[in-house]
C-alpha cells in the first residue's frame, strides 16, 4: 500500500470512529453543493450527499495521482495492451470516435476498419427498414430475432427498451439471451419463419447459451421450410452474425453479406458501441445509433480532458473507493427514476462486477482489500415499496446512485415531476434520517450516502453518455485496485463444470470421462431429485432420456 492509500485509510479510520454527519456538513458549509457537484452538458452530478469532507476528496485525488491515473487514461485511448492477461488493447472508445484522426495500432488504422463496418451496418439497416430484405419465399423480412447473452445481449436490449420512443420504421426486434424453452416458445409464437431474420451476436461464436438457442431456432426454420419443400439456401437469407470470429459464422452457413465483424480489442461488456449495436440501429435507425455513440464520445472527451476534481467518472470511481474501502460499504444500488431505465442496473451489474470482481492483482497476487461492490437496483418509485425500508432503517448501509430525468418523453410531465419529487425526497431522507426519542421504531439513522445524476431527458445521446460514465468509473476503480478490469476468468469455472455435469443429467455415458465419478453429496442429491422428477432412470443406464442430443456440439452447417 503506497503512502497516499495509507493516509486515506488513516482518515477513513478517523471517520469510522467519529462519523461525518452529512446533514451537519450542509449546515456548516453553505457552499457544500457547489463544492461537491459538477454540471456538464445537460447533466448534473451531485455528490454532496456523500459522507465526505474536502479532506476526503483531496486524499482520494492523491490516491488517483499515486496510481498514475492520468497516464493510464492516455494509455486506454492510445491502444496500449491494458488487458495484459489476454494481451489485448482495450479500444471500445475508438468505436465512438467520430473524428477524422486515424488510430494506428500495431500497423493498422483501426478507424478505417471501424468506418467500413459502420457503413455495412448502415446499408443493411436501410435495406431492412425499407423492406428490401427478402426471405426465401420472397416475403419481406419484418422481424429480427437477436440471440446473444452477457455483453452480447444486455446492451442492445437495454438501449432498445430505454429508447423505444425513438423507434423508426416498423421492423420488430426481439431478444433471447437465456436458455429457457418457455421464453423461446413465447417469442417464436409471435414470429413466422418466412418474415424472420435471426441474428447471432457472439464475440466468440461459441457461447453455450447462444449456440443452443441458435440450434433450436434453426430447427424451427427447418421444420417450416421443409414442410413447404423449400430447399433453397434459406440460411444465407434469414441468418446473420455479429462476431469477432467471422470464420465460424461462415462455417455455420451464413452469407458473408450478413456477417458484421468486430474485434478482439472490444471487450464483451464494452461492445454495445460496435456491430453488437446492430439491433439498436435496426430498431431506432442509424442516426439514433450515431447519436447514442456521440453521447459516449462526449464523455470520452470529458474524461480525457477535465481535471480530476471536476471529472465525473473519476469522481464516481473515487467515491466508490471511499465507500467500499474507506467506510466498508460493500454493496451499491443504482436506482433510476424512469421505467425506461429498468435494465440499467443489470447492465451496470455486468459492467462493474465482471470487470472488477477480482481477488488478485494483475500479477495474480491476492489482494488485501475489497474490490467491486455488489451492484443491484431497480426503478423508483417501485423500489420505495420494496427495498427502500432496508436502505433507511436496515443494518446494512447501501450507497445509492439516483438517476433522474427532468423531462418526460410523454405528455405526462406532471407524473415525471412526481417521480423527481420522490427521488429527491428519498435522497434527502437517506441523508438526514429522523430522530424519534419517543418511538425509536420510527427513527431513521440518516448519514446514508448517495449521489444523484440528474439529466435533461433520456435521449439517445444522453443514454450513450450515461453508459460511458459508468464504463469510465469502472476503469478508474480498476486502476486504483490494480486489477485487470478486462478479463473474466472466474466465469470459466462454471462453464467447465456445466460441461462435466451435463452427461450426468442426460445419462450420456459415452460423452463423459467422469461418468462414474461420485460428486459431492449435495450435487448427487440434486441429481437424484432431478432424475426422479424428470421421469428418467435413476440408475444411469446410459439411456438418454432427456431428449438432449449428443451431437449438439455441432456448430457447423449440417442442414
Ligand atoms: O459472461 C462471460 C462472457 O464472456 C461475457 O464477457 C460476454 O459478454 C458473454 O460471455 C458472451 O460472450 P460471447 O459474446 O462470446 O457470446
Amino acid at each position: 500500500m503506497n503512502k497516499a492509500w495509507k493516509t486515506l485509510m488513516a482518515h477513513a479510520n478517523d471517520c469510522r470512529t467519529r462519523p461525518i454527519s452529512i446533514a451537519e456538513a450542509f449546515n456548516t458549509d453553505i457552499h457544500r453543493f457547489e463544492r461537491f457537484s459538477v454540471q456538464w452538458d445537460d447533466l448534473l452530478f451531485d455528490y454532496s450527499k456523500q459522507q465526505i469532507t474536502t479532506e476526503t476528496l483531496k486524499l482520494l485525488l492523491d490516491v488517483a495521482e499515486a496510481a498514475q491515473l492520468s497516464e493510464k487514461i492516455s494509455q486506454l485511448f492510445s491502444g496500449v495492451r491494458l488487458n495484459e492477461s489476454e494481451q489485448r488493447a482495450v479500444l471500445h472508445t475508438a468505436l465512438r470516435d467520430s473524428t477524422k484522426a486515424p488510430l494506428w495500432v500495431e500497423g493498422e488504422n483501426l478507424k478505417e476498419e471501424i468506418g467500413l463496418i459502420q457503413k455495412k451496418m448502415h446499408a443493411f439497416v436501410e435495406a431492412f427498414q425499407a423492406h428490401k430484405k427478402l426471405g426465401v419465399t420472397g416475403a419481406p423480412l419484418k422481424h429480427c430475432l437477436c440471440l446473444g447473452i452477457g455483453g452480447s445481449g444486455l446492451g442492445p436490449t437495454l438501449v432498445c427498451d430505454a429508447l423505444a420512443p425513438y423507434k423508426t420504421g416498423d421492423i420488430q426486434v426481439h431478444f433471447i439471451s437465456n436458455i429457457d424453452g418457455e421464453t423461446l416458445d413465447t417469442v417464436l409464437k409471435k414470429l413466422s419463419p418466412e418474415e424472420t431474420f435471426c441474428l447471432i451476436s457472439s464475440k466468440t461464436f461459441s457461447t453455450l447459451e447462444t449456440k443452443e438457442n441458435a440450434l433450436k431456432v434453426r430447427s424451427w426454420f427447418e421444420a417450416e421450410f421443409s414442410s413447404k419443400n423449400i430447399n433453397r439456401d434459406w440460411m444465407a437469407l434469414h441468418w446473420g452474425a455479429v462476431t469477432a470470429a467471422p470464420e465460424k459464422a461462415l462455417d455455420w452457413g451464413m452469407s458473408d453479406v450478413h456477417i458484421f465483424p468486430f474485434w478482439p480489442w472490444v471487450g464483451g461488456r464494452f461492445s454495445v458501441w460496435s456491430s453488437i449495436g446492430l439491433p439498436i440501429a435496426l430498431s431506432l435507425g442509424m442516426d439514433n445509433f450515431k447519436a447514442f455513440l456521440s453521447g459516449a464520445e462526449a464523455v470520452d472527451r470529458h474524461f480525457k480532458e477535465t481535471p480530476f476534481e471536476k471529472n465525473i467518472p473519476v469522481l464516481m470511481g473515487l467515491l466508490g473507493i471511499w465507500n467500499i474501502n474507506g467506510l466498508g460499504y460493500s454493496t451499491h444500488a443504482i436506482l433510476p427514476y424512469a421505467d425506461a431505465l429498468k435494465r440499467f442496473p443489470s447492465y451496470c451489474q455486468q459492467l462493474e462486477m465482471e470487470s472488477n470482481g477480482k481477488g488478485v492483482d494483475k500479477q495474480g497476487r491476492p489482494l488485501a482489500y475489497q474490490t467491486a461492490p455488489v451492484i443491484w437496483g431497480d426503478v423508483g418509485c417501485d423500489g420505495q415499496h420494496a427495498y427502500m425500508q432496508l436502505l433507511h432503517q436496515g443494518t446494512v448501509v447501501v450507497p445509492v446512485d439516483f438517476l433522474v430525468p427532468v423531462r418526460s418523453r410523454s405528455a405526462h410531465q406532471d407524473l415525471q415531476t412526481l417521480l423527481v419529487a420522490n427521488a429527491l425526497s428519498q435522497s434527502k431522507a437517506l441523508m438526514e434520517g429522523k430522530e424519534d426519542r419517543v418511538t425509536p421504531l420510527k427513527a431513521c439513522a440518516g448519514d446514508r450516502p448517495c449521489s444523484t445524476l440528474m439529466f435533461s431527458q433520456l435521449t439517445p445521446r444522453m443514454l450513450g453518455s450515461l453508459l460511458a460514465l459508468y464504463e469510465h468509473k469502472v476503469f478508474v476503480q480498476g486502476v486504483l485496485w490494480a486489477v485487470n478490469s478486462f478479463d473474466q476468468w472466474g466465469v470459466e469455472l462454471g462453464k467447465q463444470l456445466t460441461q462435466a455435469l451435463l452427461p450426468r443429467l442426460t445419462n450420456d455415458v459415452q460423452s463423459s470421462n467422469h461418468f462414474d465419478d461420485k460428486m459431492d453429496s449435495s450435487t448427487e442429491g440434486l441429481l437424484a431429485f432431478f432424475h426422479r422428477h424428470q421421469g428418467s432412470n435413476e440408475q444411469y443406464e446410459g439411456q438418454n432420456s432427456t431428449g438432449y442430443r449428443r451431437d449438439r456440439g455441432d456448430w457447423h452447417r449440417d442442414l
